[in-house]
């Protein structure tokens, strides 16, 4: 009978497996997962190498036993150290890593923070309310959407008047008590702080408008109006004449002419159409101004005495004027860019070229 096969006092498992995991461990390990997988492997309770060794103790014959429990406590206690060892390396390793991360260069040269520039319609709307504040005026504001009360019917714009298709309406509400629209200008603030102030007024009204409208050079569905208005005792067409003179000159320039041509809007009594001496050919015509030498930037009139009344102030007491200004036709002209579009188009390099007018 040979003797049963079975590891014995010169079993080399134990010896074997040490080696093997030296040579593993001086591999090193690059990553926490790595380490996991290296502890896993050799100290895993379910399928480590190491309890393995263990489990092979009832195979070890019984007068081995002592010595082969000796020497796989000792394997064990010899790897465990490596382990613990290795893994106070990663994480320092971690820990560094996180650090270098987190660390500001200060020698390093700082990074440019692009800094945002100002669209040319909010430019221009800012040096026009200076030049207003500078003549005594105060800023309103007003809803853009707006109710045909104060859009049209306030304004002396009648049911089915035909003036009001001269603004074509983007309606929101058909059906509310007054029809709910996008303000076709912004003549509504008017009537909103004359009822709410009454006379004497001098206020502007900035803001956004709208329009169904076909888009060409100098026309956009949205764009950009001032609103001026002036109610008080004896106030007449040659106030309003000297304040857009004026007004002009502060914006483009000395030297600038404007004119008043006549016009209708139901609003205002008489009416008129502001046109400005082209500042490209400086009046001589050109493509800007279809050869006439002359833009159209406003309208304007004496505010219409039904308009006064309907925001309760005496007409007999109290005139007024009012004009009505379009922003982004100013931009177009202080720029000198030929068409209206690019301003809408939100093309980055087109917007941010603009400077502040001083
Ligand atoms: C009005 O809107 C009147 N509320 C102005 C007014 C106010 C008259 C007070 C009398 C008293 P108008 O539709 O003409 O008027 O527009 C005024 C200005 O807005 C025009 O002169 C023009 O500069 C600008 N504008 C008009 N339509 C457009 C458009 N589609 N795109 C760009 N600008 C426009």
């Amino acid at each position: 009978m040979t003797a049963e096969p079975g590891p014995g006092p010169a079993d080399d498992t134990i010896s074997k497996l040490v080696a093997a995991f030296h040579e593993e461990a001086a591999r090193g390990v690059s990553s926490r997962s790595d380490f996991e997988a290296l502890k896993g492997r050799y100290l895993g309770r379910e399928k480590g190498l190491v309890p393995a060794l263990f489990a092979r103790m009832r195979e070890i014959p019984p007068a081995d036993r002592a010595s082969y429990g000796a020497r796989a406590n000792a394997a064990k206690r010899e790897i465990e150290e490596a382990i613990r060892a290795l893994g106070e390396l990663v994480a320092r390793g971690e820990t560094e890593k996180s650090e270098r991360a987190a660390a500001v260069d200060v020698t390093l040269p700082g990074r440019r923070v692009p800094a945002g520039s100002l669209h040319p319609v909010t430019i221009v709307r800012r040096r026009v309310e200076e030049i207003f504040l500078r003549m005594g005026y105060s800023i309103a504001d007003g809803p853009e959407i707006e109710n045909d009360a104060h859009n049209f019917e306030a304004l002396n714009f009648p049911p089915e008047h035909p003036a009001r298709d001269a603004q074509d309406t983007l309606f929101i509400d058909l059906q509310a008590p007054s029809p709910l629209l996008l303000r076709t200008h912004t003549s509504p603030v008017q009537i909103r702080e004359m009822k709410k102030r009454g006379a004497p007024i001098k206020i502007i009204s900035p803001g956004r408008v709208y329009r169904n409208e076909s888009v060409d050079a100098t026309h956009q569905p949205v764009f950009h109006q001032v609103e001026a208005l002036v109610v008080d005792r004896g106030i007449s067409m040659a106030d309003l004449k000297g304040t857009v003179e004026a007004f002009f000159e502060a914006l483009f320039g000395p030297g600038t002419r404007s004119r008043i041509i006549p016009t209708f809007f139901p609003f205002v009594e008489p009416g008129a159409d502001v046109h400005v001496s082209c500042i490209f050919c400086n009046g001589a015509g050109c493509r800007t101004c279809k050869g006439s030498g002359w833009v159209e930037l406003a309208g304007a009139g004496e505010v219409h005495p039904r308009v006064l009344e309907a925001c309760g102030i005496d007409p007999e007491e109290f005139s007024g004027f009012a004009f009505g200004l379009g922003l982004d036709r100013v931009a177009m002209m202080l720029y000198e860019f030929p068409d209206l579009r690019l301003l809408f188009d939100g093309e980055e390099r087109f917007l941010s070229q603009f400077a502040p007018l001083s």
